[in-house]
């Protein structure tokens, strides 16, 4: 039966003028997830002979009869609000002689989660670290769905996607557990399934990722612009717009709950400093669209949660720094005035040096879910209580002249380290960046929510900035200096400008 749709949507979009072109879009389809209420889903399709098309919804909780005109061979409802659960049948209905009908079974409604961004979200579950038993737990979440766009590219704003990886499935071995880097998204589908043990209702988990594509392959001209960024029109993963085109405008149409992201790598040395104007540009930009896409439905600030770049290369300057930097804003933290609903697993204490994919893959995707989910059920869903965040300092002051008290808004757990600090000593006063002079600070003491660090290599004076953990490889293994109180979450990296 599957197959049987899946063989209609191509279909449906490879001759969407031809005589039998009724069809939805290609991601609807048997097991999908909608949109459940308050939010309402959209569903849209192609009609060549109606005039009207007659969509009926079955469920436990809900039975609608609505129809909807066809316009230029497209048509488009919004349909009522659902509650989460099911499973419901969809069916559309070409009005008029022809008379064709199209009709989906086991589709739930739960909140829609889209996933996106490079190899490490494209790394699958049959790679993690106990991948076995993953693939095993992952069949008993049978209300956590999936599905996955193709690979493709386009020079233009597409209307739907040209290809579809993985039509939406239940759990399943071979979906769940293909060739590394093809399905499904490890990170997705953990996030998913740690978010079910939450919320006990069913979770729709779209994937559209690329590995080594950077952030301005999936912005619009429109969020380029915003950074000063033209828009171009050829056909390689690196040129502007092009998975955007393909892999995201598609979508647009289809609500949704919130959005995860992991990307960056292939920014740590292409447009890096331009990385703090294009992810914030492109969360803009993808709530506005999502959110005039769904004719409203989707939140026009819907949540947004993205990982923070974990580890390549120790001891090396490849610009993971930065971009780690780069992907709050510059603020460090988030959410902040610049990213608002935003939150962020950090990553750089989860290096893996072994992982048969290289350091740049690192295995270990369940913490990085978990910690996003933390910041999911404290940012989209609300739920008091949840900690997230890793400590931030909320002060520093110098004591006398050898050392400065660094204060945390959060009780923290601390391991003496010598050089994780470091100071920028410089006779001028001037803004300290990556190339100044920048000494170890080490710490010398700790309180429950603060540390000293020994400065005496420069003469305080001459202090002018401070950072955190400021290299690709800052520690080892859930090994970094400063966590929370009960060691689950890492404080971020920083930089301090002591005047600016
Ligand atoms: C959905 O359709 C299937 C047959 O395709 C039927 O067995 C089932 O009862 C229907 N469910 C509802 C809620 O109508
Ligand atoms: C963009 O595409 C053009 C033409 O295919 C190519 O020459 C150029 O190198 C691409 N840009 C990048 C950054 O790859
Ligand atoms: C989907 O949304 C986009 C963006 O708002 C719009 O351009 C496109 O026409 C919509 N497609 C349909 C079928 O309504
Ligand atoms: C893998 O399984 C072992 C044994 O159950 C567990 O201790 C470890 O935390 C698991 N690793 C991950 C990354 O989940
Ligand atoms: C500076 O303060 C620290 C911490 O209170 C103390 O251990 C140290 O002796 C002080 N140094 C001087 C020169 O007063
Ligand atoms: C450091 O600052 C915090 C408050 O900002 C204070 O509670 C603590 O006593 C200070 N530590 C020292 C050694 O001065």
């Amino acid at each position: 039966m599957r197959l049987n749709v899946f063989i209609l949507f191509i279909f449906s979009f490879i001759s969407p003028g031809s005589g039998n072109g009724f069809a939805f879009a290609s991601y609807y389809g048997n097991h999908m997830v909608l949109q459940r209420a308050p939010e309402r889903a959209v569903v849209w399709g192609y009609s060549q002979k109606g005039a009207e098309v007659e969509i009926l919804l079955l469920g436990p909780n809900s039975k609608q009869v609505n129809s909807t005109p066809v316009i230029n061979g497209i048509w488009k409802m919004t349909l009522g609000p659902v509650p989460a659960g099911g499973p419901y049948n969809l069916s559309a209905v070409e009005k008029g002689s022809y008379g064709a009908s199209i009709m989906f079974s086991d589709i739930m409604f739960g909140d829609v989660w889209l996933c996106g961004g490079q190899s490490n979200m494209a790394f699958t579950l049959s790679q993690v670290f106990n991948a076995s038993d993953e693939l095993e737990d992952a069949l008993k979440f049978t209300d956590v769905r999936v599905f996955q766009a193709a690979l493709e590219q386009s020079g233009k704003e597409l209307t739907d996607l040209t290809r579809v990886d993985v039509p939406w499935s239940r759990p399943m071995p071979e979906i769940l557990g293909g060739k590394p880097f093809t399905h499904f998204s490890a990170v997705c589908w953990l996030f998913g399934r740690y978010l079910y043990k939450t919320l006990q209702y069913p979770i729709g988990l779209v994937e559209s990722s690329w590995g080594g594509t950077p952030v301005e392959a999936w912005s619009s001209p429109r969020a380029l612009h915003v950074c000063g960024l033209g828009a171009s029109v050829s056909r390689s993963v690196w040129n502007n717009s092009v998975l955007w085109n393909a892999m995201i405008h598609p979508l647009l149409n289809m609500t949704i709950k919130g959005a995860i992201f992991y990307q960056g790598e292939a920014n740590a040395q292409y447009h890096q400093a331009k990385y703090s104007c294009t992810f914030p540009a492109l969360i803009d930009d993808w709530r506005l669209a999502f959110h005039e896409g769904s004719v409203g439905q989707t939140a026009w600030d819907f949540p947004f949660g993205f990982v923070q770049l974990c580890t390549y290369q120790k001891s090396k300057v490849d610009g993971f720094p930065e971009i780690r930097w780069h992907q709050t804003a510059d603020y460090g933290f988030v959410p902040n005035e610049r990213m608002k609903k935003t939150f962020m697993a950090v990553a750089m204490d989860l290096p893996d040096r072994d992982s048969p994919w290289g350091s740049i893959h690192p295995r270990d995707k369940q913490e990085v879910a978990f910690r996003l989910v933390l910041g999911a059920r404290a940012v989209a869903y609300e739920e008091k209580g949840v900690s997230f965040q890793g400590p931030y300092p909320s002060s520093v002051q110098n004591i006398n002249e050898t050392f400065l008290n660094i204060t945390f808004n959060q009780l923290v757990k601390v391991t003496i380290s010598y050089d994780i600090f470091e100071i920028c000593c410089s006779k001028e006063k001037k803004p300290c960046d990556t190339g100044s002079k920048w000494l170890p600070a080490p710490m010398i003491k700790q309180g429950s929510h603060y540390i000293l660090i020994f400065t005496g290599l420069c003469p305080m004076d001459n202090v002018w900035g401070l950072r955190y953990a400021w290299r690709d490889w800052p520690c080892a293994f859930k090994s970094c200096p400063v966590y929370s109180a009960d060691g689950l979450l890492p404080a971020p990296p920083f930089t301090w400008n002591r005047w600016y």
